[in-house]
């Protein structure tokens, strides 16, 4: 296991070089909630993600003797990875994906898993994404009086919500409520990618 291991990651190291479209592996939660012994989420994203790659396989390395350490893709959520460690060490991460007969690998990290100060439990708290924020408060500022609650709204696309502005069935009411609020008669491009993102994550 270790042999394979190691092979894999040799290879992995000689892709990236090549330099393949990106992967991104961000940590959901913050540093004090990475501890051993729990499962702890990470997604992946990316071009390569966005245009249909799925995870094939998650392989976690322990920088730490004698710990060992496990990574699988979420049950519910195809973008998410959970892993999930023995002990208190450093992990790098293996992700690899794959789009038809195409494949492509990253290594991430190094992430530490360590118990928290005094060994007391923590709540696992989220990594705030400031592109989450953003969304939410436009939304609580130019949606929310009529789509209440949001997640009625859940895993809307920016596209979607353009196209519910601006298409052809576009609701001249809620043009009216952002222009009214600032002036500008549509959401920008960058404003529908932050309600996007919040709308996401619930
Ligand atoms: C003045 C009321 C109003 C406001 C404000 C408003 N909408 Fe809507 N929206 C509607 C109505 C009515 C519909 C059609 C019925 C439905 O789908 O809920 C709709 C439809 C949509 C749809 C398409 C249908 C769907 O569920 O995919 C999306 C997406 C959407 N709105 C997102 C938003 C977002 C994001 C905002 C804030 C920028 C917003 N709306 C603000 C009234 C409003």
């Amino acid at each position: 296991m270790k042999l394979l291991m190691s092979i894999l990651f040799i290879g992995l190291l000689g892709s990236s070089a090549a330099g393949a479209a990106p992967l991104v592996v961000e940590a959901l939660f913050d540093t004090k909630s990475r501890m051993p012994g729990v499962l702890i989420p990470f997604r992946v994203s990316g071009d390569l993600i966005t245009g249909g790659a799925r995870i094939l396989e998650v392989l976690v390395e322990a920088k730490t003797a004698g710990v060992t350490c496990g990574g699988m893709v979420d049950l519910y959520f195809p973008d998410i990875i959970q892993v999930k460690c023995s002990d208190t060490t450093d992990i790098i991460i293996a992700v690899r994906v794959v789009n038809g007969a195409e494949f492509n690998e990253g290594l991430f990290g190094p992430y530490v898993l360590k118990y928290p100060a005094g060994g007391k439990p923590v709540k696992p708290t989220p990594v705030e994404d400031p592109n989450i924020l953003a969304g939410k408060q436009l939304f609580n500022a130019f949606c929310v009086s009529c789509h209440n609650p949001p997640t009625l709204k859940r895993g809307r696309t920016a596209a979607q919500i353009n196209g519910a502005i601006t298409g052809p069935s576009k609701i001249p009411a809620m043009v009216n409520v952002k222009s009214e609020s600032d002036g500008a008669s549509v959401l920008t491009a960058d404003e529908a990618l932050k309600l996007e993102a919040y709308l996401k994550s619930m």
